[in-house]
């Protein structure tokens, strides 16, 4: 894929760090987001002397309301183009909503679905005009239902999974690709981070990053809308029509509970 540049968030870690690695090792040149800047240095370092690919960092934190339209005027000031835009910077947090702190809902609000949204509208447009490339939005199998005890977290997945896949049928180009990676529980730092470790969801169903990556990679040139990596994976969207919600509610709140 020589001649793209993608602009990865989350880069610094987990899914978006492996989507990175799969990207420049398809000869992408990259533009890697995140709060760490330690880590994101270490990955440039590694992509470029493995792949010979350009990478350029940006440490940002997505929970403040200005970081998307920074980043795209930072490019603009560097004179690159973006032809791909993966949203992967997120995070959950476990715990009843009423007790959970307020500013950490209103981040994950801002992480999970303002930034990834700002960030699609600033890069779209110019993706569309070219008629290439694409975005690659990582959503959850925690979008298609409700989810008690990490209400926001569900609710924000929810969104993406919405939000994509009404996009995807608005730009209908086969050369640009909107995708949706919904994947269930990955072994990343999101365990540790959003207290799931230790829930029957987690202890039931983990899989390792490198086939969620690829299926999102892979799913994405593609052009497929949602990807659903793993066989269980992919049976519980399909089970969800034929489940009363009601239920979903109450099997859903036991996982994590
Ligand atoms: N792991 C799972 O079970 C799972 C399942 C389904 C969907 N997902 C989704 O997959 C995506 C990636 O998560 P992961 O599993 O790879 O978890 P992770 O290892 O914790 O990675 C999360 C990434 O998001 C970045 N991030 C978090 N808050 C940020 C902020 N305020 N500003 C900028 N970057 C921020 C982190 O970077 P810094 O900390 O360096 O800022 C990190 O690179 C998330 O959207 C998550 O919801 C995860």
């Amino acid at each position: 894929m020589a001649n793209e540049t993608a602009l990865i968030t989350g880069a610094s870690s987990g899914i978006g760090l492996g989507l990175a690695r799969l990207f420049a090792a398809d000869d992408s040149n990259l533009v890697l987001v995140a709060r760490r800047e330690d880590r994101l240095k270490a990955l440039a370092d590694e992509l470029k002397s493995e792949f010979g690919v350009d990478v350029f960092i940006l440490p940002k934190d997505l929970s403040e309301k200005n970081a998307p339209r920074e980043i795209f005027e930072e490019l603009q000031k560097e004179g690159m183009q973006i032809d791909v835009v993966v949203n992967s910077a997120g995070f959950g947090a476990r715990g009843k909503f009423a007790a959970l702190g307020e500013q950490a809902q209103i981040d994950m609000l801002q992480v999970n679905v303002v930034a990834l949204t700002h960030l699609t509208r600033l890069f779209l447009p110019g993706i569309i005009e070219r008629g290439r490339g694409g975005i690659l939005n990582v959503g959850s199998l925690a979008g298609f239902q409700p989810g008690p005890n990490l209400a926001v977290y569900y609710a924000t997945k929810a969104y993406v999974l919405s939000f994509t896949e009404a996009l995807s049928e608005e730009v209908r180009n086969p050369n640009i690709k909107i995708t949706c990676l919904a994947p269930g529980p990955v072994r990343t730092e999101f365990g540790s981070k959003s207290e799931l470790d230790d829930s029957l969801l987690f202890k039931m169903s983990l899989m390792d990053v490198e086939p969620v990556v690829r299926a999102g990679y892979e799913g994405f040139r593609r052009g497929d809308v949602i990807v659903l990596p793993g066989m269980k994976q992919k049976l519980i969207p399909f089970l969800l029509r034929f489940t009363p919600r009601f239920l979903v509610r109450k099997i859903v709140k036991s996982l994590q509970s």
